[in-house]
């Protein structure tokens, strides 16, 4: 029987651990609507080879992930959470998109030009052509939506640009994608330099799920807010950029709109404020450190939880796969 339920995908590097932009900007929205939707979410560990990774680091942080996906609410009974490198799939049709991506497309994403520019004695060959493995990972599945971050929306776009010109050639053989972001927190920005997004790589500005009350409690106090004077809680991501991060935040978290932020904060400054971000954020994030830090004692429950996953992903993206090698002309084995 066809499956008639809609299908949503996303995946995240194992590149470094995980913080709250990955938390508001991607996971928040997975775990939503696992009843009504088949859900895939893996890590893509193969993505993260572009750059060079510590071997033993990378192992780690890919249990420690699929433990931190289950924490966040993705229960592996509803979701099929799989690592990427062990659906060999993804590598094949990878290699076929990489036929059907321009040089030219490849030459425009801003994640090449940034990568390149932070790691300028080993711009490879993976690192260009990351985004046709990245839309391999997605087409295989062929979902409906693809929550990720502001950030992958171009990549999303490029993969759509794919659909187009593969289904131009052979006919309806991948569903087109639409890229699905949250409202707020689809761009959580670093809180010591806000004007970049929150990343590992300033690991100050950035909060991680597995910190510490206090640690996140200090790095909020100390949170860039701006040099206007009238150091009211307003949002105006032009003006008050520190603040209005803050504001995005705390609204992602809380569920309140930017007006009853202002309105709850009225006459209190930012002395008041800051504190309180820190302790929603600390709120939001002790059980679900809590809860890795008990599932990572349970190597064998997550070790079956990645097998299972891989052989349903595996089964499903086989099915794409055969499809597309069909259609280009490849001899049936
Ligand atoms: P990655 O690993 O850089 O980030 C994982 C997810 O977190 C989101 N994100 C943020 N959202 C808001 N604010 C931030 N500061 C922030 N930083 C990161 C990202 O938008 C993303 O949703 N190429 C992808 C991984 C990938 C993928 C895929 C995603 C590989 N294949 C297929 C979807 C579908 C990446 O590097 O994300």
């Amino acid at each position: 029987m066809e499956n008639t339920k809609k299908v949503m995908l996303s995946g995240i590097q194992p590149s470094g651990d995980l913080h709250l932009g990955n938390y508001l900007g991607a996971i928040k929205n997975w775990s939503v609507r696992a009843d009504e939707y088949d859900c895939y979410y893996f890590m893509a560990d193969m993505h993260t080879i572009t750059v060079r990774q510590n071997p033993a680091d990378l192992r780690r942080r890919t249990i420690e992930q699929l433990a931190q996906y289950i924490a966040c609410g993705l229960d592996p009974e509803k979701n099929t959470l799989f690592v990427q490198s062990h659906v060999h799939q993804h590598a094949e049709l990878g290699w076929v998109l990489q036929c059907y991506t321009m040089f030219g497309e490849l030459s425009r994403m801003t994640q090449f030009k940034d990568k390149s520019k932070k790691n300028a004695d080993n711009i490879n060959g993976g690192l260009f052509a990351y985004p046709s493995l990245m839309a391999a990972d997605i087409l295989l599945y062929q979902p409906d939506y693809v929550p990720v971050g502001q950030d992958q929306k171009q990549h999303v776009e490029l993969c759509r640009n794919i659909v187009q010109r593969f289904n131009g050639i052979y006919g309806e053989v991948f569903k087109m994608p639409e890229f699905l972001s949250t409202k707020a927190g689809a761009r959580v920005m670093c809180l010591t330099q806000p004007e970049s997004k929150m990343s590992k790589s300033l690991p100050e500005g950035c909060v991680f799920l597995m910190e510490k009350p206090d640690d996140i409690r200090r790095k909020f106090k100390r949170a860039v807010t701006d040099s206007d004077t009238e150091r009211c809680v307003r949002f105006d991501a032009e003006a008050k950029p520190g603040v209005s991060n803050l504001m995005s935040i705390y609204s992602a978290i809380t569920g309140k709109s930017y007006d009853e932020i202002e309105r709850e904060f009225d006459g209190l400054g930012y002395g008041a404020f800051k504190p309180a971000v820190g302790d929603a954020v600390v709120e939001l994030l002790t059980p679900i450190r809590e809860e890795t830090e008990r599932l990572l004692k349970d190597k064998a429950y997550l070790e079956s939880v990645y097998k299972a996953g891989a052989e349903k992903a595996g089964w499903v993206a086989e099915k794409t796969l055969r499809k597309v090698y069909k259609k280009v002309g490849f001899l049936q084995r």
